[in-house]
């Protein structure tokens, strides 16, 4: 449905490229661009590696990460250490990360120590009913999730994103996450990975020992959730802050979510695949690309910067119109 967002050309930008600014406030940290590498992984030795090189590319890039769930640390605390970025990313904007399921069980000490730890500035928790519920060892029982993150706003204030994992978050729950205190939501929409899918490919490979659901139950939800660029309509004018991610392939991509209301842009697979191939220098050139084409963007629609860009004209066309019309988020620019 990105591809249903226009950004109006600007044949005349009457300023040079070195006019663009795309430095960005994110929970009170400067970021040289709208941008963060999306959450991976943590808690197996073999994926040390991993966020050491994706920590290091944000740090050269000037750009945002957070980290994979922590879960494995809380229960294995040696495993931290492959959390623990911090001696080659000293600056950067971190983040911690863990399910709501997990954090409902979590004391506020135990909260705490997830984020100070690793020394992270702050705490993403993931919403993510849908791959739970298809995961042969998930969760079943969703109850106290409202009031979790309610424990976890006082806790910590502007320094927690409430994020999906690919499904996107509604104009509903955006409200009650308001609501409750958050002030950043990170959309994770439909588009881009599908932990349903992953969950029924790892099914298909395993003896099915499920109780609940048979995997065959999620074939018809691989695609379900709301898209990346309908979430960022959903939320628009609500009071929380909102950053796009799922299925964001380009900075053109990230300049759409942008004009759409989000304050930054984020992806995941993009940069564990610039990993696996040639490692931190891969994340860094994936991301060297998206914040030039987010430049050029920029540049392109007369807009000075990402504030700008946020005010620039923006046509919505086909699926995404209809949605945005049938929810009544439609917001005329
Ligand atoms: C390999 C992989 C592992 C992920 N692990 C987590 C995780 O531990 N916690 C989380 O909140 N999201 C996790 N995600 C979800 C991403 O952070 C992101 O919300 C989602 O993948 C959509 O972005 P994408 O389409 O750019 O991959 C993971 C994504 C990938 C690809």
């Amino acid at each position: 449905m990105i591809e249903d967002v226009h950004l109006v050309h600007d044949a005349l930008p009457d300023m040079s490229v070195a006019d663009v600014d795309l430095t960005t406030e994110v929970m009170g940290r400067k970021l040289s661009a709208p941008l963060l590498i999306g959450a991976i992984t943590g808690g197996a030795a073999a994926v040390r590696q991993v966020n050491l090189d994706l920590a290091r590319a944000a740090s050269d890039l000037g750009i945002g990460m957070q980290l994979g769930s922590q879960r494995a640390m809380m229960e294995i605390p040696k495993l931290t250490s492959t959390y623990d970025v911090r001696k080659v990313a000293p600056r950067i904007l971190l983040l911690g990360n863990i399910g709501l399921a997990q954090a409902r069980r979590l004391t506020d000490a135990q909260a705490r120590a997830l984020v100070d730890d690793i020394g992270a500035d702050g705490l993403c928790i993931h919403l993510n009913p849908a791959m739970e519920l298809f995961q042969l060892e998930g969760e079943r029982d969703f109850k106290e999730g409202a009031e979790t993150i309610e424990r976890f706003a006082r806790l910590f204030g502007d320094r927690l994103i409430v994020k999906e994992t690919g499904c996107g978050i509604s104009r509903e729950v955006g409200k009650r996450l308001c609501e409750a205190g958050v002030q950043w939501v990170d959309v994770a929409g439909a588009g881009g990975t599908s932990w349903v899918k992953t969950e029924l490919l790892r099914a298909s490979r395993k003896a099915s020992k499920a109780v609940h659901l048979s995997p065959d139950a999620a074939q018809p939800f691989v695609e379900w959730g709301i898209p990346t660029a309908a979430s960022l309509c959903e939320l628009r004018n609500l009071s929380c802050r909102t950053i796009a991610s799922g299925g964001l392939r380009s900075g053109v991509d990230i300049a759409k979510a942008l004009a759409l209301g989000a304050s930054a842009g984020s992806a995941a697979l993009p940069f564990l695949r610039a990993q696996q191939a040639t490692g931190s220098d891969g994340v860094r050139l994936c991301g060297r690309k998206m914040i030039e084409e987010l430049k050029a963007a920029c540049l392109l629609t007369g807009s000075r910067s990402p504030a700008h860009l946020r005010q620039a004209p923006v046509l919505i066309t086909g699926r995404l119109r209809e949605w945005c019309l049938a929810r009544r988020v439609m917001d005329e620019r």
